[in-house]
């Protein structure tokens, strides 16, 4: 690969600062440059008038009027619910897991069929800008198989472990393992594919996640054996990946269930080592660096405190919270326990597989938040939620997430003239006549308005990959 410069409006979140510095840190380069080098990493982000001479003579990919971003971070998404968007059957989580995703995750038992959804899967992916991605998997290791073979093939980035499920309803029996094989298949997988595309979990693309599917569909017994197969394989960079505190319908909500079942004082105890009646402890924590855990709508304060202690991350997925009825994160307290909060479509139980789509509903769940908690969200934070703290998330915000000089490139090129209402909107509407607030004002235009058709171009580590 040669150096190449792409010229746009540049918008980006530099250095590596907290949610609630990103208006700070935002860069807005109007006339922008962003040079890649030979090796896949940014040389350079400034003004066009400003390139260095040494890049003076390089390949120019003239984007203008259109946007340059860093690419899309998606931190839950489900891959065998990848034909289980708009899932219809009635009730919340509980019910709908039972009735719609069950059933629909178990037709990846058929080896062509999950080969079709991985395909269909990476391209909604790079659609929807989606450079980089925590993957729920699918239960069966030929669905993983084909999920990691198509993701390697397509040049994404992907964090992905089979979804494992030791108990539950009869409607979930296909996916659900001995608990022999649901250790097994989980470290052949990490052996078959962390790290596989370079050897080296510094440099590769592809990383693989220990993922019970969540405190209700494990045992005790599944909750400690996995305790132990992380701790030995920690250092190897190896993930964990759950869900927590999702929903709390009265009656038939998840947090009280698992409270219930498991006997413990909080939901985050199970995944703590703690699953013993009375929250005693009974194995080894999942909780750390590479941690990542959806929805924390209902968590208490004290494992918030816990989350921040250990380095776990949120990943925030307010359309799946509002598809299923779950309630809304409260978005200043979770903050201010100085947990990471990253986004996540959460498809099939969000609607969308669009990063900015999720920044969207953030927005207007959290203004919508009753009393002081409710809160106008700075579009800065907006893209550093869907950007930098995505890769932060994910433990890899030395690599990606924004265009400081020496991180690996990943960025899309965004034509607002795919979408009308979108250019019209940046081309008419007001703007103030303070620089800054109008700045702010575009940035928000766009990433409220950006949709899939408007995403033209999308690199990882300086290589185009094929949109359509
Ligand atoms: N909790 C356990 N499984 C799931 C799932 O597939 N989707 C969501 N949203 N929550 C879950
Ligand atoms: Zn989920």
């Amino acid at each position: 690969m040669v150096s190449q410069v792409h010229l746009g409006h540049i918008f980006h979140i530099a250095g590596s600062p907290a949610t609630g510095d990103a208006a700070d840190a935002l860069v807005e380069i109007p006339d922008g440059a962003l040079i890649i080098d030979a090796g896949g990493r940014i040389a350079y982000c400034g003004a066009r008038s400003d390139i260095p001479a040494a890049y003076r003579d390089e390949e120019v990919f003239d984007h203008r009027p259109g946007f340059l971003l860093p690419g899309f971070i998606d931190t839950h998404i489900h891959f065998p619910q990848t034909f289980a968007g708009d899932a219809y059957g009635g009730g919340q989580l509980l019910e709908w897991l039972e009735l719609c995703i069950y059933p629909a995750e178990s037709r990846y038992a058929e080896p062509e069929f999950a080969r079709l959804a991985a395909t269909e899967f990476c391209a909604r992916r790079i659609a929807a800008g989606t450079t980089a991605a925590m993957v729920f998997g699918s239960a069966f290791p030929h669905a993983q198989d084909a999920l990691f073979t198509e993701t390697r093939r397509r040049g994404l980035r992907m964090v992905s472990g089979r979804g494992i499920q030791t108990t539950g309803e009869p409607s979930a029996a296909p996916l659900i393992t001995s608990e022999d094989d649901a250790i097994r298949l989980t470290s052949e997988e990490i052996d078959k594919w962390h790290a596989s595309d370079t050897g080296d979990v510094d440099t590769a693309l592809l990383h693989v996640a220990i993922v019970p599917r969540f405190s209700l569909a494990v045992t005790r017994r599944t909750l400690k054996n996995l305790g132990e197969l992380y701790d030995s394989v920690r250092e190897r960079g190896v993930y964990f990946h759950s869900h927590l505190n999702e929903n709390n319908r009265p009656g038939t909500g998840e947090v009280d269930a698992t409270k219930q079942a498991y006997g413990v004082a909080t939901y985050l105890d199970t995944y703590d080592g703690k699953f013993l009646p009375g929250s005693a402890v009974g194995g080894k924590s999942l909780l750390g660096r590479r941690s990542i855990l959806a929805h924390c709508v209902h968590c208490q304060d004290v494992e918030l405190r816990r989350m921040a202690e250990t380095g776990t991350s949120v990943a925030h997925c307010p359309v799946s919270q509002q598809f299923l009825g779950s309630g809304t994160m409260p978005w200043q307290r979770t903050l201010a326990s100085g947990v990471t909060v990253a986004a996540g479509t959460d498809y099939g139980g969000g609607d969308e597989w669009l990063i900015p789509q999720v920044l969207s509903a953030a927005f207007k769940v959290h203004i919508s938040e009753p009393g002081e908690p409710g809160v106008s969200m700075h579009p800065a934070e907006m893209l550093f939620t869907g950007t930098l703290a995505g890769a932060r998330a994910l433990d890899m915000e030395n690599r990606f997430g924004n265009f400081d000089v020496g991180k690996e490139a990943d960025f899309l090129v965004v034509e607002p003239a795919r979408v009308p209402a979108l250019d019209g909107t940046l081309a008419h509407g007001t703007r103030s006549e303070d620089p800054t607030l109008a700045r702010d004002q575009t940035l928000f235009a766009l990433l409220m308005g950006i949709r899939e058709s408007a995403i033209a171009e999308v690199y990882v580590q300086g290589r185009r990959i094929d949109v359509r």
